[in-house]
């Protein structure tokens, strides 16, 4: 189904007053494998915080081998994924969004900014002290006991030489 398409039933749904938010849980939208699918559905399997984090992480863990290997262009890709990824998260779960959008600002973008200007010592030292303020955050939103630790060896699923 065309996102562009949900948008507009939306947009146009929303134009009627007479249709409440519990109404348009049940509009369906039919899919090639599920002619039954509705919005309310959709909206719930989005991804949320956990499966987004996964993604995140990921990102943050290749993005740092792959500047140490001086392939500043994948370090900015993954780094651009991320906040990408972050916006899923926003959007699926408004609460996180002011938190996630502080640490970008504080955290992710001196790590940009070092990759694009392709500074090994300033991006290690800012992807440091992301670290430590992604920890925080979970502290913060009771998951103290998740704590992120940059792997020590390489992902080994891309080839991080420059090209
Ligand atoms: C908004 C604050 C916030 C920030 C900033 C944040 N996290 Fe998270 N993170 C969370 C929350 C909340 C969860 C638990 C999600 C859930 O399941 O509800 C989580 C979960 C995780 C998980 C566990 C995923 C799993 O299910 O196994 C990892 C890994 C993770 N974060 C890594 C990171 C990394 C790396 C960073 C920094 C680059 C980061 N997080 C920044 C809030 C944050």
């Amino acid at each position: 189904m065309n996102k562009l398409f949900i948008s507009v039933v939306i947009v146009a749904l929303g134009m009627n007053a007479n249709v409440s938010a519990a109404d348009m849980r049940h509009i369906v939208v039919p899919t090639k494998h599920n002619k039954h699918l509705t919005l309310g559905t959709l909206a719930e399997i989005a991804p949320g915080l956990g499966t987004v984090m996964l993604e995140y992480s990921h990102r943050f863990y290749v993005a740092y081998y792959a500047a140490k290997a001086g392939n500043w262009d994948l370090a900015k890709y993954e780094l651009h994924e991320m906040e990408e990824i972050q916006e899923v998260g926003e959007a699926t779960r408004p609460k996180y969004a002011a938190a996630l959008k502080a640490f970008e600002k504080k955290y992710l973008d001196k790590i940009s900014d070092a990759a694009k200007a392709g500074k090994w010592e300033a991006f290690d030292k800012s992807y440091k002290q992301a670290v430590i303020g992604c920890n925080a955050c979970h502290t913060a939103t009771g998951h103290s006991f998740i704590r992120y630790r940059l792997p020590s060896t390489p992902p080994k699923l891309l080839d991080l030489s420059a090209n």
